[in-house]
């Protein structure tokens, strides 16, 4: 039996989706434990390409299970949405291969409008979220007295009194906060939250119980992780974070399933790095390389469209994601997009104010001043992307591979050459 995880161990977008389709095979179910459509992932399957958020990418997959743990954000209307979008192209989703924990919390309309208002009072300190009020429902769920869970949207009276209690409490607070903001109608919001609620009513179940029959059927389980580990709430580069443990610490919490149940953790990493939204990088280039990277990578935001900040690999950062995590194996992506340069940089370390350090800051404001320190590896020149084994890999290209490997301190299992299945190399 295999119970895998595929974890970033960047600050997102290191094309887990790509690991995840490639692992489905050989899995029964996939689950994702936290997060909400703030996720973007791009999977080409069967020649087709399919940009999934809220669902997990084992959706995509016939006989596959897909499962929405409780430690998501849902925001129902989205995820019909997507669903049908599928559906529109002949992908099968039902009640029978898609699941939705009744201990998911909602989002609903005024946590969008909270997360439009918080980041513009936050000016020059925003966090630059991607706008889907993730941070705001989670902030409901720590709060709890302002928290809807999936499973409340049927108990209809008790959602009914709650909602008009909350929306009262929003409409004052977010009236002080913006006069021009359009008070919320709770009874506008009952309706529709309760025809989203009929549509997704095959779907919702106790995923944790489900999850626990699963592993006693001893069928193979897989993890999907969004996000990446330098955007975990306690881990990550506070507060320039997301609001959920989107390092492997969200299993447990987020499915329900302990930690000691994962045989296999598996660290995804791009071969540079890149962050969307605000927040320290200490190898980020703002030059034609920088831009060079942008552009053969793709590197635009699949959810916000947003083009992200793009740098060097980053060592220090990402070995503590994969200590963080506590991975067994990495797979190294988009390997290919820096086919092109002369030279390339690895940071090793930092040097924070004098001092030679490989240990991650936990304080923004050392992560701010930390300049890296480099290890240079030269270009190979060479296009790789039909390469299919690690010995058609050019020297300068292995090299690289192996110093990742050496400074995280973990093998490389998996090396991403392109964005279609075959290319990718197994070691
Ligand atoms: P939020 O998750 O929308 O609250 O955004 C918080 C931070 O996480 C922002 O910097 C976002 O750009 C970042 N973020 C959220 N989801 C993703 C993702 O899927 N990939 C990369 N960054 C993300």
């Amino acid at each position: 039996m295999s119970v895998t995880s595929v974890v970033g161990l960047q600050w997102g977008d290191e094309a887990k989706g790509k690991i995840v389709d490639f692992l489905t095979d050989s899995h029964e179910v996939v689950v994702r434990y936290q997060g909400g459509n703030n996720a973007g992932h791009t999977v080409k399957f069967d020649g087709q390409t399919y940009k999934l958020s809220l669902l997990p990418t084992g959706i995509l997959r016939p006989g596959v299970t897909a499962v929405i743990g409780n430690g998501l954000v849902v925001n129902p209307d989205a995820l019909l949405k997507e669903m049908k979008s599928l559906t529109d192209r002949g992908v099968r989703v039902d009640g029978g291969n898609l699941l939705v924990s009744d201990r998911a919390h909602v989002i609903l309309p005024y946590h969008i409008i909270e997360d439009a208002v918080f980041e513009k009072r936050r000016g020059d300190n925003a966090i630059g979220t991607t706008g889907r009020g993730i941070g705001t429902c989670y902030r409901d769920k720590a709060g709890r007295s302002h928290a809807i869970r999936v499973g409340d949207l049927y108990h209809r009276e008790t959602f009914r009194a709650k909602l008009a209690e909350i929306v009262a409490f929003k409409n004052l607070t977010l009236k002080s906060l913006d006069p021009s903001i359009t008070p919320l109608d709770a009874d506008a919001i009952y309706e529709a939250y309760v025809a989203f609620a009929e549509k997704l009513a095959p779907h919702v179940v106790d995923t944790t119980a489900w999850l626990h029959k699963a592993l006693k059927q001893k069928k193979n389980v897989l993890f999907e992780g969004a996000q990446g580990s330098l955007l975990d709430v306690d881990h990550g580069t506070f507060p320039f974070v997301t609001s959920s443990n989107s390092s492997a610490a969200g299993i447990h919490s987020g499915s329900g399933v302990p930690q000691r149940a994962i045989t296999r953790m598996i660290g995804v990493v791009k071969a540079y790095t890149t962050r969307v939204g605000g927040g320290p990088f200490p190898t980020e280039l703002n030059d034609e390389i920088g831009q060079h990277i942008r552009d053969v990578g793709h590197e635009y935001g699949t959810v916000t469209g947003r083009p992200r900040r793009c740098g060097w690999f980053d060592a220090v950062a990402t070995a503590y994601g994969a200590r963080v995590c506590g991975v067994d194996q990495i797979a190294v992506m988009l390997l290919d997009v820096l086919a092109q340069l002369d030279e390339l940089n690895i940071c090793e370390a930092y040097d924070i104010r004098g001092e030679r350090t490989t240990d991650f800051p936990s304080h923004v404001e050392d992560l701010e001043v930390a300049k890296p320190i480099f290890r240079k590896i030269p270009g190979w020149k060479k296009d790789i992307t039909g390469a299919r084994k690690l010995s058609d890999l050019p020297a300068g290209a292995r090299q690289y591979v192996d110093t990742v490997s050496e400074l995280l301190e973990v093998p490389a299992k998996f090396i991403s050459i392109g964005p279609d299945r075959e290319q990718t190399i197994l070691l």
